[in-house]
């Protein structure tokens, strides 16, 4: 590994976190990487319309990003930084053979993930916790059967212990609908600290309607993906009115180039009289 650069630093804010990054990840990336702990972040690629899913198509960020080495990088070194990687089951259905890890994203600098981690005292691997509601998740996925974290319905959790493979640990919730602060303090309280978020924009969502996400980190490729008559694709927050609630505000903190990709880095806040009493600041 040698000095060289893959993602071209355009703009950075001053004084953000610097974690330990080896030479070779840090000159890859174009500079450095770090978080104020805890904190969640998201990382999502999109075409220049803003399109993020495509309705019954699988693995569509390797689509919309065109297949780009530097985003299956930006994606591995966020990997490598998290305790944690949280998913929605429409991600995980349409994600088959994926593992949510850093060396499944960027297999040549395994070894140099695997250093930071060890630095960062991470765990080899950040913990997978797949949000389902359905309980429709197929037991033969490979990274179900790699001791994922499963936040299911009290009612779906007898049938999922029965059916997924042994290593899996469950974290149950009333009802139907997931309270995903409750969700952010119980990781929290399991000193996973560090949360990235590859979720779908359903879940995305919500996520910044309830002022959860501190980070996005956006990858804007090159591609115009267009709307067919039928619908359904879209951008990354669908089902919740932002604008009419208040709407989010990002405040630019890095921008990368690699060619004619753009990878975007924002912090988030929804407007301080939008914001639950209740929230948790995670
Ligand atoms: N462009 C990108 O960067 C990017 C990133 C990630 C995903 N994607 C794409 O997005 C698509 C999936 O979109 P998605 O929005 O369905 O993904 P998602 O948000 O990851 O998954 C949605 C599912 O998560 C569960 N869920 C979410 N919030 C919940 C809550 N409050 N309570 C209970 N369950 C909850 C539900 O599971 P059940 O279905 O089990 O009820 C829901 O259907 C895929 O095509 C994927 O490839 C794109």
């Amino acid at each position: 590994m040698g000095g060289r650069s893959l993602l071209e630093m355009l703009f950075q804010q001053e004084g953000l976190p610097e974690y330990p990054l080896p030479p070779g990840l840090r000159s890859m990336y174009g500079g450095g990487l770090g978080f104020q702990e805890p904190v969640l972040y998201a990382n999502l690629v999109a075409s220049l319309d803003g399109v993020v899913t495509v309705p019954g198509r699988a693995h569509v960020g390797s689509t919309l990003s065109a297949h780009s080495s530097a985003d299956r990088f930006s994606m591995a070194l966020l990997r490598a930084c998290a305790d944690a990687v949280v998913i929605g089951a429409g991600t995980l259905r349409d994600s088959p053979g994926s593992l949510w890890t850093a060396e499944r994203a960027y297999p040549k600098l395994a070894s140099e993930f695997s250093s930071l981690r060890q630095s960062l005292g991470r765990v080899a691997v950040p913990q997978l916790v797949v949000v389902t509601r359905s309980g429709d998740l197929d037991p033969s996925h490979p990274a179900l059967r790699s001791g994922p974290l499963v936040v299911a319905p009290e009612a779906r959790a007898g049938d999922l212990r029965g059916r997924l493979h042994g290593a899996t640990s469950f974290l149950t919730y009333p009802g139907s609908q997931l309270d995903w602060r409750w969700l952010l303090a119980e990781l929290k309280s399991r000193r996973l600290l560090t949360v990235l978020s590859e979720a779908g924009p359903r879940s995305t969502g919500q996520l910044i309607e309830l002022d959860l996400l501190d980070e996005l980190f956006l990858t804007l490729a090159p591609t115009v993906a267009g709307e067919p008559a039928d619908g359904g694709r879209g951008g990354f927050a669908p089902g919740v009115d932002l604008l009419g609630s208040g709407a989010a505000r990002a405040r630019m903190l890095a921008v990368r180039r690699a060619g004619d990709h753009l990878f975007l880095r924002y912090q988030l806040q929804r407007p301080a009289q939008q914001r639950s009493p209740a929230n948790l600041t995670m």
